[in-house]
């Protein structure tokens, strides 16, 4: 039996990349604009918001419906109403609810604004699926922003024209398109309100933002205008849009993080090139050079992937050498993982699956020594953290470094403060640091 009343509870679930996490939080605001109230227990509405990005996720969504149908023991019996959103429910459709029964509502990525119509809809007992994608409909009809934690994210560009060939998201989230200027500096403004100290701008190609002819580092120089906003981010960018404008903006705009996530995927050209890759190896090199010109101290980040269609020992070992000339702080790794209905999927000389495992360890060993060199180079610097959580110690704090390195220290702070901290110990995943004084409270 199905619940036949409007929801009381929810709980969103979002899995894969922070845009995601930007629609769980948008959801749930949505949700709680309805009246609802968020529950991490049993909940009347589950929301599970999905990746498509790599294999193996839609079956993980699949696996989550059951388990959620199983563990759910109400005494009158009754069984959650149960939305798939997300990438998994743009790519599937009402497939998903041929395969899995249970759930009433799937709704796409740029469609989510109409849950509480579709809501209505389901607890009437007539099921729903909406995957539109109207070009910035969906923001407008959202609530304005009233919580944030002191690390907020805000999604500026939506889509990708690139169409890598391994990529599903072109297809997924659709075409790119960028948010107005001045859309973004009001929620900007209601976030710092409510608590932001720090704002991540987000989007597939979050460097192709444009709007009113203002690219990226405009959007950037008027964030850091704000007084209560202290530090800028990105996340994630081309190499192709990477323009002068952004890379001056890393020189002199001291809000703007040293950090840079520009992923590369291969350190071969044949690659690069199978991949639909715009860049060489040489051009992106060339582009990190002169980010370093500006900003020497950068953090630099990447994404991999190992085992692409027709991808030799030799091709896999110039990204071993790629890795070795960039020194990257960190970075992401994945085996290929061939999408349905992209081009790399039918493609001849599919790499054997042991053959992937092997390289991403190598390419994993090399990139966590790299990791582990990177913050060892940083202790003996003092620099400001940002204080996100409590830690597990009495007294002790966690938060991120400038370079978006976890370090804690014992002391006196708040959550949201910018402490000064000296740097004194490092590990491959977190610094220690000794607290000298609160900067901001
Ligand atoms: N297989 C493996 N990794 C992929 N990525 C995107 N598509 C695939 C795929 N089919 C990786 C890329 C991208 C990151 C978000 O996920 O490295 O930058
Ligand atoms: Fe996918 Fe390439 Fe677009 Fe990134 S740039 S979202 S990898 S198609």
């Amino acid at each position: 039996m199905t619940i036949t009343t409007l929801p009381r509870t929810f709980k969103v679930k979002s899995f894969g990349c922070q845009m995601n996490a930007y629609d769980g939080e948008r959801m749930a605001e949505l949700l709680s604009a309805q009246g609802m109230e968020p529950v991490d227990g049993d909940a009347d509405l589950v929301v599970l918001n999905t990746c498509h990005i790599r294999e193996k996720a839609a079956e993980k969504v699949y696996s989550d419906i059951g388990r959620i149908v199983k563990n759910w023991s109400r005494d009158d019996g009754s069984a959650p109403l149960i939305a798939v959103a997300g990438c998994v429910a743009q790519a599937e459709g009402e497939e998903i609810m041929r395969r899995a029964p249970a759930v009433r509502m799937v709704v796409g990525p740029q469609a989510y604004h109409r849950l509480p119509a579709m809501i209505a809809e389901a607890a009437a007992g007539r099921a729903s699926t909406d995957t539109d994608m109207p070009a910035d409909a969906k923001f407008a009809a959202l609530p304005p922003r009233r919580r944030s934690a002191p690390g907020a994210f805000l999604t500026v560009q939506e889509g990708c024209d690139k169409f890598c060939t391994y990529c599903v998201v072109p297809y997924t989230r659709g075409a790119e398109i960028s948010r107005p200027f001045a859309a973004l500096l009001t929620e900007a403004e209601s976030l710092v309100a409510a608590g932001a100290r720090e704002i991540t701008l987000l989007g597939q190609n979050v460097n192709a933002w444009r709007h009113d002819g203002k690219g990226l580092a405009d959007l950037i120089r008027a964030l850091a205008e704000m007084p209560a906003l202290a530090r800028i981010r990105y996340t994630t960018s081309h190499p192709a849009d990477m323009d002068d404008a952004l890379i001056a903006a890393h020189g002199d705009v001291p809000k703007l993080m040293p950090f840079l996530h520009l992923p590369v995927q291969s350190g071969s050209d044949r690659i690069l090139k199978a991949m639909n890759r715009s860049h060489t190896v040489e051009s992106y090199m060339r582009l990190l050079e002169r980010v370093r010109a500006v900003r020497p101290d950068i953090a630099l980040s990447g994404d991999f992937i190992v085992g692409f269609p027709g991808e030799s020992e030799a091709d896999f070992a110039a990204t071993l050498a790629l890795v070795d000339a960039v020194g990257y702080a960190q970075a992401y790794s994945f085996k290929y993982s061939p999408r349905p209905g992209t081009p790399a999927a039918t493609m001849a000389e599919q790499i054997a699956p042991e053959v992937m495992d092997e390289r991403l360890q190598r390419l994993q060993a090399a990139l966590n020594r790299d990791q582990v060199g990177f913050n060892g180079s940083t202790v003996g610097r003092r620099c400001t953290v940002m204080v996100e959580r409590r830690g597990k110690l009495p007294g002790q704090w966690l938060g991120k470094s400038p370079w978006l390195q976890s370090v804690h220290f014992l002391g006196e702070a708040t959550i949201g403060d910018l402490v000064e901290v000296d740097l004194i110990e490092a590990g491959a995943n977190s610094l220690a640091g000794r607290l000298v004084e609160r900067v901001l409270g």
